[in-house]
């Protein structure tokens, strides 16, 4: 069965680095194919991976605006808007493929290019068998249910309580309104330093009756390559962040682990 996994949260939690260290794990340990979905228009993961940031659905959506015989065509021609979509702005990173939204032209509404996001998301996951999206900051795409066929919410929080409290709050509007099918909800506590605090935002989640599904400690090769524009998916298996992802993945979705030791573990951590 395909998966869908959306990763969402707080502004700057580290959102876009998870979608790829999660996307990296996946092309690396299974023979899955993977469609890496930039659903932020401001394309951060696009250009953090160096891919191409014209091939994008909202430049798809321009074309069909400013030319009603490339609309004509791709609704009622011969090919599928599916097709369009995989022919216009699928790119191939290797082993994985990457759809992004990209952002409007000019000032504008976003509205229709996350409709087509949605419909993008639907049509092509269709032929992955995992579809990683990595979302805009806050509760909006959810709201839009832009995810709405998703089967697993990673929520990503850091030691602050205003990160848990927007988690909560996006946890809500995907309950309530947002995803329209039963989901796994799993939060992951990432740039966590050694001296961090967590008591409270433990104390907060347990109160909600969550559990933290894991860690990923702040890492010092993720600030090295940001800041020489090298791809994290090139981070060595050595990388505490690349490590810590590898172990929370294999437990949530190859589950080779022992749940109970994986508990324990996690407490003694936090
Ligand atoms: N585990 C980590 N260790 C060290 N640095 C990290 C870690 N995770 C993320 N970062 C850094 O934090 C910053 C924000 O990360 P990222 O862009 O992934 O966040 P985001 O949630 O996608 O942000 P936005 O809301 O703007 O989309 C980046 O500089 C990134 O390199
Ligand atoms: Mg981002």
């Amino acid at each position: 069965m395909p998966k869908i996994i959306a990763v969402s949260g707080k502004g700057g939690i580290g959102k876009s680095t998870l979608a790829a260290l999660i996307t990296k794990f996946f092309s690396e340990n299974t023979d899955k194919k993977i469609l890496l979905v930039d659903a932020d228009p401001s394309i951060s993961l696009t250009l953090m991976l160096g891919m191409d940031p014209l091939k994008t659905l909202s430049n798809l959506r321009e074309k069909f605006v400013t030319s009603a015989e490339a609309a004509q065509e791709a609704m009622f021609g011969d090919k599928h808007i599916r097709d369009t979509i995989y022919d216009e702005c699928l790119q191939n990173g290797g082993r994985f493929n990457l759809l992004a939204m990209g952002r409007p032209e000019g000032p504008g509404c976003f509205c229709s290019v996350n409709e087509l996001l949605r419909y993008g998301i639907e049509s092509v996951s269709k032929n992955f068998d995992i579809t990683i999206i990595d979302c805009e900051a806050g509760p909006e795409q959810v709201n839009r249910r832009v995810t709405k066929s998703i089967d697993d919410l990673i929520l990503v929080i850091e030691p602050t309580v205003r990160s848990v409290q927007t988690a909560l709050y996006i946890k809500k509007v995907a309950e309530t309104y947002g995803v329209q099918k039963s989901f796994s909800l799993h939060i992951i506590l990432n740039k966590i330093g050694k001296h961090d605090r967590t008591k409270n935002i433990k104390s907060i989640l347990s109160s909600e009756g969550i559990k933290i599904s894991g860690i990923v400690p702040l890492d010092e090769n993720i600030a090295e390559y940001d800041s020489i524009g090298k791809s994290i998916l090139d981070l060595s298996h050595e990388s505490p962040s690349v490590k810590a992802v590898g172990e929370i993945f294999t437990f949530l979705y190859l589950q080779k682990e022992v749940n109970f030791v994986r508990e324990r573990e996690l407490d003694q951590q936090i």
